[in-house]
């Protein structure tokens, strides 16, 4: 079912009813994997799947903002993808600059908060520019907030927390006894979002990926052979009704 029709369709707009708004995560990440095999599946090329991923991104972002989920993080590009072929990876980077500015309006009837972490640097600087003005633009809005991680490395990211936090004590501005937990987060690049309650990955893989590895300390994850592209609002519902079923513990028993 395309975008359009499910935005047409009142039904599917809603919270299922058997799922309890109160017990909803307030921040799901979601690892988009699968988009070459759905594409080879039907003989079509790897950028294809690329392709229908970003349309199944666009409706996984509404189904959060209408069902009530205030942040959802999308990891588009990993550090390790650089390693993909070059005309994989220009394709992606055209992509996420094309999309970036052709949503913008779009985001900012829909008070979306985008927002991209990772070392956006050593990314084309046309799509660094649209990234910056996106980011700018609806850095006030308020209805969810969307982090699309890109160029992104866990590691990478505590590694540099930790340089900015040693550059501080070298200075004299801080005590390595003030160094505690949230002090960090302040130094990543997710400061001000809260930590994932639910962490989704498709296409059957039980990995991490180096993404978001300070913020799941204690996310629920959810794995599901479904490829990125077919995730749609019933998987979504699947999976919420899997977190809902959750007892979580934090480490208590
Ligand atoms: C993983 O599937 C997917 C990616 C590396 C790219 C994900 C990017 C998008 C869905 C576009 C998002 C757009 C914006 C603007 C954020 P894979 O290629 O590793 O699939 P495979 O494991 O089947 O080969």
């Amino acid at each position: 079912m395309t975008v359009e029709k499910i935005t047409a369709n009142p039904v599917l707009q809603q919270l299922p009813p058997d799922l309890l708004r109160e017990r909803l995560p307030r921040h799901v990440a979601v690892i988009m994997d699968g988009n070459g095999r759905w594409a080879k599946q039907r003989g079509l090329p790897r950028i294809m799947g690329h392709r229908r991923g970003t349309d199944t991104l666009k409706d996984i972002l509404r189904c959060c903002k209408d069902w009530g989920i205030p942040a959802l993080t999308a990891y588009a590009f990993s550090t390790e993808n650089w390693g993909r072929p070059l005309e994989e990876v220009d394709f992606l980077m055209t992509l996420f600059e094309r999309v970036v500015r052709r949503e913008l309006r779009e985001m900012m009837e829909e008070d979306v908060q985008i927002r991209f972490v990772g070392d956006l640097d050593a990314l084309p600087k046309s799509l660094h520019l649209e990234i910056d003005r996106a980011m700018q633009q609806t850095s006030q809005n308020k209805s969810i907030q969307f982090t699309v991680a890109t160029n992104y490395g866990g590691r990478q990211e505590i590694l540099h927390a930790c340089r900015e936090i040693a550059a501080k004590v070298q200075q004299g501005l801080l005590n390595p006894e003030d160094i505690d937990e949230s002090l960090f987060e302040h130094h990543l690049s997710t400061a001000g979002i809260c930590d994932p309650d639910l962490m989704i990955r498709t296409s059957g893989e039980m990995r991490i990926s180096n993404f978001l590895l300070w913020q799941v300390a204690y996310a629920e994850l959810y794995v599901t052979d479904t490829l990125w592209p077919d995730f749609d609002r019933t998987e979504m519902h699947r999976a919420l009704a899997a977190y809902q079923q959750r007892e979580r513990r934090f480490g208590k028993v």
